[in-house]
């Protein structure tokens, strides 16, 4: 999704401006531009494409003087919302005079009226984006203090923004403003960074203040002032940012993805180490703030996610249900938030989300308080929105995620999700002994994915076989169904192969229509229950002539002679299993993608962040 840096300082701010830009790759972006001053003149660049166009683009056209001596601009990456990604779409946007440059994440819902206002005054637009209109309102407000006329203009706007609003009439400071999409603001020495999210910042400094909805900041190298939109000000903590410049590196790794699928058993163990109670073979979540009472009376557990989130909390129900004898559901947050659901106090809401930001998950946290539930999350990113709003909660500490494919967020949303129904349990009818159980695979979780990294090549082989095809099925059974969902998702997104993932049983009410001589059929076939029935709808795949790769069991020959080809992985309890068989999943589309020259990281369309509905 779109991304926002600004920068005022002692540095070079074209420099830091196109450094920030390259941080935010990873998001996902269709074009991109610059905004400094020349000489007290607005000079902006912007181009289609990626940012190392944008970089030579400004180092071809602008003056190399000014290269070095500009101290203060605003930079954007724009993910196409209205309007194609070309030029004139491109962020920044001018106000009517060009004196008044903004970039801005979100959607401005009531733009076209307020546009057709300002034709009428006279305004001429060049783009088709909600984001010129809301610079030509600045500069409709504009009288003597740019502060006042954001805070103006945005009291008249519908919709979500995080924005950056630089000026040749005030160039001593960055306005900065968030409602719905995020906003944090850097506090170097003798700079300051304002960006959609703080990997810009860290090559900086770790002093942050993230903004809340409707704050404006006047931000200036030595100082940030943050007030509402009615000019009082908010005392906003200034926080101090983990993460180190090196896990926003790629560290030697050929891609973030592959480098993230190796972090996998330090981020498990990150996210499990010290959450396990051996002694009364439970876990310890404080983040989750439950008294005991509340456990025992609770009458449903509700994950609501998007994307790789929502299969993770399908790993969830499995749980929630088996060890806690509770009553499961995953729902896909955009229905949730619109389909009016029916929630009480009683009722445990999960929000699961990587970033903690996707906008249709934190509507349906809003939703969800607003019916009385008990609204908890499982964020990644630790002061994303999501977190703050819920309050109550775990993260997953798995480090940045910078691939757009997400890989160790998902192991390790599973390995949460696991503990916290092994709380639940414990407190309602689990006993200790299986508890225990679970523990203890749990704490091997780590061990478990590295056994299955070190079969890369043999992966990297299974994937050779498959990159000329275009369609490929996945299927399994219980928590591997949800495994079987995730190896489609991860295939599809990185390597543009069409693939689908079913319940093995559900292949024959429809899908089985596909198969024809040679598709692969991607089988998780672990020595789990039910495994014989998927052997079984395995038969039924090759009866069509599908090709079937499987995953099973180490040494479950029987299994094996039911595949073409056959990967093992470690055994281990059932609930566990679709931890490494996802691993599998994730190399053997990763190395499928990379055979097929695709662009891995940042595939194409995709965003990492979805904070548009
Ligand atoms: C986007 C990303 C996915 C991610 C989903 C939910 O679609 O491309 O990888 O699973 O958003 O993101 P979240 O941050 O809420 O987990």
């Amino acid at each position: 999704m779109c991304g926002i840096v600004g920068y005022i300082g002692k540095q070079g701010a074209v420099g830091a401006l196109i450094k920030g830009l390259r941080k935010l790759e990873y998001r996902g972006y269709d074009s991109a531009g610059v905004a400094v001053l020349d000489g007290g003149a607005m000079l902006v660049t912007k181009t289609p494409g990626k940012v190392a166009a944008l970089s030579e683009r400004v180092r071809a056209e602008w003056p190399a003087e000014l290269l070095a001596s500009a101290r203060a601009g605003i930079a954007h990456t724009r993910w196409a919302t209205h309007g194609l990604p070309t030029q004139s779409n491109a962020h920044p946007h001018l106000d009517e005079t060009g004196r008044i440059a903004l970039v801005h994440n979100g959607i401005i819902e009531n733009y076209r009226p307020l546009r057709a206002r300002l034709e009428a005054k006279g305004h001429h637009f060049h783009s088709e984006t909600d984001t010129e209109v809301l610079a030509h309102l600045v500069g409709e407000f504009f009288s003597g203090d740019l502060f006042q006329a954001v805070c103006s203009a945005l009291h008249q706007v519908e919709g979500t923004f995080g924005i950056a609003v630089f000026s040749s009439l005030e160039p001593d400071r960055i306005i900065a403003a968030r409602r719905g999409s995020p906003i944090v603001v850097g506090m170097g020495d003798g700079e300051t960074i304002v960006a959609s999210d703080a990997s810009v910042i860290v090559a900086h400094t770790h002093r942050v203040i993230f903004l809340d909805d409707n704050d404006v900041a006047v931000v200036k190298a030595d100082s940030v002032d943050v007030r509402d939109l009615d000019n009082v000000p908010v005392n906003r903590a200034v926080a101090e940012l983990g993460m180190d410049v090196e896990s926003a590196e790629k560290g030697g790794y050929e891609h973030f993805m592959l480098k993230e699928i190796h972090e996998q058993p330090e981020a498990l163990g990150n996210a499990i180490r010290g959450r396990l109670d051996f002694a009364l073979g439970s876990a310890v979540l404080s983040g989750m703030n439950t008294s005991p009472r509340e456990l025992a009376e609770l009458k449903r557990v509700i994950m609501v996610g998007c994307g790789t989130s929502l299969h993770a909390g399908l790993v969830g129900e499995y749980a929630f249900e088996e060890l806690a004898g509770v009553n499961a559901e995953v729902e896909q947050a955009a229905e949730f938030r619109y389909r009016n659901p029916i929630l009480g106090s009683r009722d445990f809401v999960i929000a699961i989300s990587q970033s903690g930001e996707t906008a249709d998950t934190l509507a349906a946290v809003r939703e969800a308080h607003q019916k009385g539930a008990f609204v908890m999350s499982l964020c990644n990113v630790v002061g994303s929105t999501i977190a703050r709003e819920t309050g109550r909660g775990v993260y997953l500490h798995a480090g940045p995620e910078i691939s757009v494919a997400s890989t160790k967020a998902f192991t390790s949303q599973v390995a949460v999700l696991l503990m916290m129904a092994l709380k639940l349990g414990r407190g309602r009818r689990l006993s200790r002994e299986h508890g225990l159980e679970l523990a203890r695979a749990i704490e091997s979780i780590p061990e478990l994915v590295t056994r299955v990294l070190v079969q890369d090549d043999r992966i990297r082989a299974l994937a050779a076989g498959c990159v000329r095809d275009e369609h490929a099925y996945f299927i399994g059974r219980g928590p591997l169904y949800p495994a079987a969902l995730e190896g489609a998702l991860k295939l599809k997104e990185i390597s543009y192969i069409h693939a689908e993932g079913y319940h093995a049983a559900e292949l024959k009410h429809g899908p089985i229509a596909l198969l024809s001589k040679g598709t692969p059929v991607i089988a998780l076939a672990c020595d789990i229950p039910g495994k014989d029935k998927t052997l079984g709808n395995v038969e039924e795949c090759r009866a069509r002539g599908a090709r079937i790769i499987g995953v099973v069991s180490e040494g479950d020959g029987e299994a094996a002679e039911h595949m073409d080809e056959c990967l093992e992985i470690p055994r281990t309890h059932p609930l566990v299993t679709a931890i490494p068989a996802a691993v599998a999943l994730q190399l053997f589309s990763y190395h499928v993608a990379r055979l097929r020259g695709c662009e891995i990281d940042q595939p194409r369309n995709l965003a990492k962040s979805v904070t548009v509905e």
